[in-house]
Protein backbone atom coordinates (compact mmCIF):
# COMPACT_ATOMS: atom_id res chain seq x y z
CA UNK A 1 0.00 0.00 0.00
CA UNK A 2 1.06 3.47 -0.48
CA UNK A 3 2.56 5.08 1.86
CA UNK A 4 4.66 8.97 2.45
CA UNK A 5 8.52 7.98 2.20
CA UNK A 6 11.15 10.69 3.43
CA UNK A 7 14.57 8.95 3.09
CA UNK A 8 15.27 7.88 -0.20
CA UNK A 9 18.29 5.64 -1.57
CA UNK A 10 20.81 7.52 -4.37
CA UNK A 11 19.97 5.10 -6.82
CA UNK A 12 18.46 5.90 -10.24
CA UNK A 13 15.12 6.08 -11.53
CA UNK A 14 14.98 3.91 -14.77
CA UNK A 15 13.59 5.73 -17.62
CA UNK A 16 11.31 2.96 -18.21
CA UNK A 17 9.74 3.40 -14.78
CA UNK A 18 9.74 7.12 -15.20
CA UNK A 19 7.98 6.89 -18.77
CA UNK A 20 5.37 4.33 -17.46
CA UNK A 21 4.85 7.11 -14.37
CA UNK A 22 4.46 9.47 -17.04
CA UNK A 23 2.36 7.49 -19.24
CA UNK A 24 -0.32 6.81 -16.25
CA UNK A 25 -0.20 10.60 -15.22
CA UNK A 26 -1.29 11.96 -19.09
CA UNK A 27 -4.16 9.36 -18.49
CA UNK A 28 -5.53 11.09 -15.57
CA UNK A 29 -9.42 12.68 -16.22
CA UNK A 30 -9.68 16.18 -15.84
CA UNK A 31 -12.67 18.60 -15.96
CA UNK A 32 -13.96 19.05 -19.70
CA UNK A 33 -10.89 16.98 -20.45
CA UNK A 34 -8.68 20.52 -19.99
CA UNK A 35 -5.62 18.92 -18.81
CA UNK A 36 -4.14 22.16 -17.27
CA UNK A 37 -0.84 20.40 -15.79
CA UNK A 38 2.60 20.73 -16.67
CA UNK A 39 5.26 18.49 -14.68
CA UNK A 40 9.01 19.67 -14.31
CA UNK A 41 11.00 16.27 -14.20
CA UNK A 42 13.72 17.92 -11.96
CA UNK A 43 17.15 15.50 -12.12
CA UNK A 44 19.50 17.80 -11.66
CA UNK A 45 21.43 17.94 -8.52
CA UNK A 46 21.90 21.40 -8.23
CA UNK A 47 18.48 22.18 -9.24
CA UNK A 48 16.95 19.28 -6.88
CA UNK A 49 19.24 21.33 -4.07
CA UNK A 50 18.04 24.96 -4.73
CA UNK A 51 14.15 23.05 -3.90
CA UNK A 52 14.73 22.55 -0.19
CA UNK A 53 14.76 25.80 1.08
CA UNK A 54 11.49 26.65 -1.36
CA UNK A 55 10.09 23.75 0.96
CA UNK A 56 10.71 25.20 4.08
CA UNK A 57 13.99 23.27 4.36
CA UNK A 58 12.68 19.80 3.92
CA UNK A 59 15.95 17.97 2.71
CA UNK A 60 15.02 14.90 1.58
CA UNK A 61 13.54 16.86 -1.36
CA UNK A 62 16.96 16.39 -2.87
CA UNK A 63 17.83 13.15 -1.79
CA UNK A 64 15.73 11.51 -4.34
CA UNK A 65 17.34 11.12 -7.44
CA UNK A 66 13.93 12.74 -9.34
CA UNK A 67 11.85 15.18 -7.93
CA UNK A 68 8.29 16.27 -10.02
CA UNK A 69 6.90 19.37 -10.07
CA UNK A 70 3.24 19.85 -10.88
CA UNK A 71 2.71 22.54 -12.20
CA UNK A 72 -1.28 24.37 -13.93
CA UNK A 73 -1.97 26.44 -16.81
CA UNK A 74 -5.24 28.04 -15.16
CA UNK A 75 -6.90 29.22 -18.28
CA UNK A 76 -6.95 25.41 -19.33
CA UNK A 77 -8.58 24.71 -16.75
CA UNK A 78 -12.79 24.07 -16.43
CA UNK A 79 -13.68 27.48 -14.87
CA UNK A 80 -17.28 26.69 -13.69
CA UNK A 81 -16.67 23.14 -11.68
CA UNK A 82 -20.01 23.07 -9.36
CA UNK A 83 -21.05 26.49 -10.83
CA UNK A 84 -18.28 28.43 -8.53
CA UNK A 85 -14.83 27.11 -8.73
CA UNK A 86 -12.12 26.39 -11.29
CA UNK A 87 -10.60 22.64 -11.54
CA UNK A 88 -7.01 23.26 -11.91
CA UNK A 89 -6.27 22.31 -8.03
CA UNK A 90 -8.37 19.20 -8.64
CA UNK A 91 -7.35 18.43 -11.87
CA UNK A 92 -3.30 18.25 -10.55
CA UNK A 93 -4.65 16.61 -7.81
CA UNK A 94 -6.20 13.65 -9.60
CA UNK A 95 -3.10 13.35 -11.72
CA UNK A 96 -1.09 13.55 -8.60
CA UNK A 97 -2.96 10.79 -7.50
CA UNK A 98 -2.20 8.61 -10.92
CA UNK A 99 1.50 9.60 -10.56
CA UNK A 100 2.10 8.44 -7.15
CA UNK A 101 -0.40 5.01 -7.41
CA UNK A 102 1.89 4.60 -10.37
CA UNK A 103 4.95 4.80 -9.03
CA UNK A 104 3.76 2.73 -6.08
CA UNK A 105 3.16 0.29 -8.78
CA UNK A 106 6.77 0.67 -9.98
CA UNK A 107 8.32 -0.39 -6.28
CA UNK A 108 9.09 3.37 -6.02
CA UNK A 109 8.58 5.96 -3.45
CA UNK A 110 7.22 9.59 -3.16
CA UNK A 111 6.31 12.29 -0.71
CA UNK A 112 3.40 14.73 -1.80
CA UNK A 113 5.23 17.92 -0.63
CA UNK A 114 2.97 20.62 -0.42
CA UNK A 115 4.76 22.84 2.39
CA UNK A 116 6.39 24.91 -0.32
CA UNK A 117 6.65 28.67 -1.14
CA UNK A 118 5.40 28.93 -4.76
CA UNK A 119 7.12 31.96 -5.58
CA UNK A 120 10.62 30.59 -4.44
CA UNK A 121 9.97 27.17 -6.24
CA UNK A 122 9.30 29.32 -9.32
CA UNK A 123 12.23 31.20 -8.62
CA UNK A 124 14.50 28.08 -8.65
CA UNK A 125 13.41 26.47 -11.69
CA UNK A 126 12.99 29.79 -13.72
CA UNK A 127 9.04 29.13 -13.81
CA UNK A 128 7.15 31.68 -15.85
CA UNK A 129 4.21 33.76 -14.12
CA UNK A 130 1.47 32.12 -16.18
CA UNK A 131 2.13 28.54 -14.26
CA UNK A 132 1.14 27.86 -10.78
CA UNK A 133 3.05 25.33 -8.64
CA UNK A 134 0.35 23.24 -6.95
CA UNK A 135 2.88 20.11 -5.65
CA UNK A 136 5.56 18.17 -5.49
CA UNK A 137 7.25 14.58 -4.79
CA UNK A 138 10.37 13.25 -4.84
CA UNK A 139 10.43 9.93 -6.61
CA UNK A 140 12.81 6.91 -5.94
CA UNK A 141 13.70 3.75 -3.96
CA UNK A 142 12.39 4.03 -0.43
CA UNK A 143 15.09 3.88 2.34
CA UNK A 144 13.06 3.79 4.89
CA UNK A 145 9.78 1.42 5.79
CA UNK A 146 7.75 3.32 8.25
CA UNK A 147 4.81 2.38 9.76
CA UNK A 148 1.23 3.11 8.03
CA UNK A 149 -0.44 5.98 9.46
CA UNK A 150 -3.68 5.56 10.74
CA UNK A 151 -6.80 6.63 9.42
CA UNK A 152 -10.11 7.26 10.74
CA UNK A 153 -12.90 4.47 10.68
CA UNK A 154 -15.48 4.03 7.76
CA UNK A 155 -18.22 5.02 10.27
CA UNK A 156 -16.58 7.90 10.85
CA UNK A 157 -16.58 9.49 7.45
CA UNK A 158 -19.31 7.24 5.36
CA UNK A 159 -22.88 7.91 5.55
CA UNK A 160 -25.64 5.90 3.85
CA UNK A 161 -29.17 8.02 2.28
CA UNK A 162 -28.08 10.83 4.89
CA UNK A 163 -25.67 13.93 5.20
CA UNK A 164 -22.71 13.53 7.73
CA UNK A 165 -23.58 13.09 11.61
CA UNK A 166 -20.91 15.61 12.02
C1 LIG B 1 -1.73 18.15 -0.07
C2 LIG B 1 -0.67 17.44 0.74
C3 LIG B 1 0.45 18.12 1.19
C4 LIG B 1 1.45 17.46 1.90
N1 LIG B 1 2.60 18.15 2.24
C5 LIG B 1 3.61 17.48 2.84
C6 LIG B 1 4.86 18.13 3.09
O1 LIG B 1 5.07 19.28 2.74
N2 LIG B 1 5.82 17.42 3.69
C7 LIG B 1 5.66 16.12 4.06
O2 LIG B 1 6.61 15.52 4.60
N3 LIG B 1 4.50 15.46 3.83
C8 LIG B 1 3.48 16.11 3.22
N4 LIG B 1 2.32 15.45 2.91
C9 LIG B 1 2.18 14.03 3.28
C10 LIG B 1 1.20 13.83 4.43
O3 LIG B 1 1.79 14.25 5.64
C11 LIG B 1 0.82 12.33 4.47
O4 LIG B 1 0.17 11.97 3.27
C12 LIG B 1 -0.08 12.01 5.65
O5 LIG B 1 0.57 12.25 6.89
C13 LIG B 1 -0.53 10.54 5.64
O6 LIG B 1 0.59 9.70 5.62
P1 LIG B 1 0.83 8.65 4.43
O7 LIG B 1 0.91 9.43 3.14
O8 LIG B 1 2.11 7.96 4.78
O9 LIG B 1 -0.35 7.71 4.42
C14 LIG B 1 1.31 16.09 2.21
C15 LIG B 1 0.19 15.39 1.74
C16 LIG B 1 -0.77 16.04 0.99
C17 LIG B 1 -1.92 15.25 0.44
Amino acid sequence: MRKSIRKYKPEAVPDAKLDRILEATRGAPSGKNGQPWRFIVVRNKTLKEKLVPACRNQSYVAEAPVVIVGCAVEEESYQKQGGYMKSWPLDLAIAFTHLILAATAEGLATCWIGAFDESEVKKALDIPDKFRVVGLTPLGYPAENPPHKNRKQISEIVSYDKAPAK
